[in-house]
């Protein structure tokens, strides 16, 4: 415990103590050099001593601190001080989300979800630049008077995470964390998915899916027990959520996703004499649900891509009719080293004629038993809205979505007409980019 008025390294003085967590404390303070008020996050000593503890906590703080995020919150400075170290970041005025569920249990659940989309920017922000979370909780969220949500301890928290699950001192987050980092087995943008799927279940119905007396019973429960799904908990919570939770702590490959297509859809697009529909992916205040798609079948490659494949074609499983309906063409979206590994990936698949359970117009060059998720890989994919086999549901507004690692991203904010993936956006698009040429 530090006293007030305390300077640490020469330049933080304490004004008083934020809070304590399994190993650290934090302090407002205020840097005097700068004269501003800050959070100082002070290692319990006893962590100090572990040299393999405090050299990740080095340098995990490195990688959070070159996160610049509005959802992420800031780090200024590390360091060392009285046979401790220290982490200097941005002190958010607000409370944490436990607090706040805590002291009024299930949030509106608009609130709810804007909440989680904040927190799922943070995360894709991070995952793009090699940063995962690797212990996202309420605890580590902290929403300010504009609802504006922070996300804390990128990457610190966890520095030490088993020997602490260990000593039992977190105890308490195991209810956040994914069965494959309780189980010690590499972390993944995918589990810190994971823990954004119990936190929007616990925002919807102010109690945890999975509850247990130990960390074991926790992680068995993850595995074996169905949890209610949030609107049999709270009938406040839109059921479309619970799709959304079931799909965060289920294994999923992450994948193209298709939602639904039909007459009115966006592949009509193709109509307009536009080629292709850029996916994009990032987050826009929405969460959707997803299907696989599955690639069926591949075209020959033109220039560049002599050799490997120029496209591949896309089908999606209609459980009804048990067949795999193709949905679209995928023209890129691989970088040259996956496209190159492609053929061979693909090979045992691959079928002398079109599968039994395929329906599809078009003929590729080569066609493949369904099987193989399509992994989209870059930030960025060219699909065919010429090729517009309709399936499933046509869902208003439900254009094509794409799965980042189990949870739905939609369209960026600040696409062009080609990006269109909707009806509604496509008129509206179409009708303000009328003059411009398309793509120019
Ligand atoms: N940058 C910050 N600005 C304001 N308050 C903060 C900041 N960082 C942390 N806090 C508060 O300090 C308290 C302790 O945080 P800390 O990260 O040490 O523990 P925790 O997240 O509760 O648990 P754990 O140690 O398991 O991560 C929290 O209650 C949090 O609300
Ligand atoms: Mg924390």
């Amino acid at each position: 415990m530090v006293e007030p008025d305390t300077i640490i390294d020469g330049r933080y003085k304490v004004i008083s103590r934020l809070g304590s967590g399994g190993m650290a404390d934090v302090y407002l303070a205020e840097d005097q050099l700068l004269g501003r008020l800050l959070a100082v996050k002070l290692l319990h000593h006893h962590f100090a001593e572990d040299q393999e503890f405090v050299e990740r906590f080095r340098r995990e703080a490195s990688s959070a601190a070159g996160l610049s995020h509005p959802n992420i919150v800031g780090i200024f400075d590390r360091g060392e001080w009285q046979g401790t170290y220290y982490i200097a970041m941005e002190y958010v005025a607000g409370r944490s989300l436990k607090t706040i569920v805590r002291e009024q249990g299930a949030l509106d659940p608009a609130i709810a979800i804007d909440t989680v989309v904040q927190i799922l920017r943070a995360a894709r922000f991070a995952h793009k630049r090699g940063v995962i979370h690797r212990d996202l909780k309420p605890h580590n969220v902290i929403l300010d008077e504009e609802g504006r949500a922070r996300v804390t301890d990128f990457g610190i928290a966890r520095a030490g995470a088993s020997d602490m699950t260990l000593t039992g001192s977190i105890m308490g987050t195991a209810q956040y964390l994914s069965p494959e980092q309780a189980q010690g087995h590499v972390v993944t943008a995918a589990s810190d998915l994971y823990s954004v799927g119990v936190i929007l279940y616990e925002l919807l119905t102010g109690v945890v899916p999975f509850e247990g007396e130990t960390a074991v019973a926790i992680a068995f429960k993850q595995v074996s027990a169905e949890p209610r799904p949030p609107s049999a908990v709270n009938p406040a919570a839109p059921a479309a959520l619970d799709a959304m939770f079931a799909q965060a702590v289920t294994e999923g490959c992450e994948g193209l996703v298709c939602k639904s297509t039909g007459p009115d859809s966006s592949y009509q697009a193709g109509a307009r004499g536009w080629q292709w529909i850029k996916l994009k992916r990032d987050y826009r205040t929405e969460l959707a649900d997803t299907v696989d798609l599955v690639i069926i079948g591949a075209f020959a490659g033109r220039g560049r891509r002599v050799g490997v494949y120029g496209a591949v074609l896309l089908a999606a499983y209609d459980a009804g009719a048990d067949v795999f309906r193709a949905v679209t063409k995928c023209g890129a979206g691989f970088s040259d080293a996956d496209l190159a590994a492609l053929p061979a990936r693909l090979a045992p698949l691959q079928s002398p004629h079109k599968p039994a359970r395929v329906d599809a117009r078009q003929q590729p060059d080569v066609w493949f038993e369904p099987g193989l998720v399509l992994e989209i890989l870059s930030a960025e994919l060219t699909l065919s809205p010429n090729y517009t086999a309709a399936w499933g549901q046509i869902e208003d507004d439900a254009g094509l979505a794409m799965r980042f690692p189990r949870f739905t991203g939609r369209w960026r904010t600040d696409k062009a007409p080609e990006d269109a993936t909707t009806t509604r956006e496509l008129v509206e698009l179409f009708l303000t980019a009328r003059h411009r040429p398309i793509g120019g």
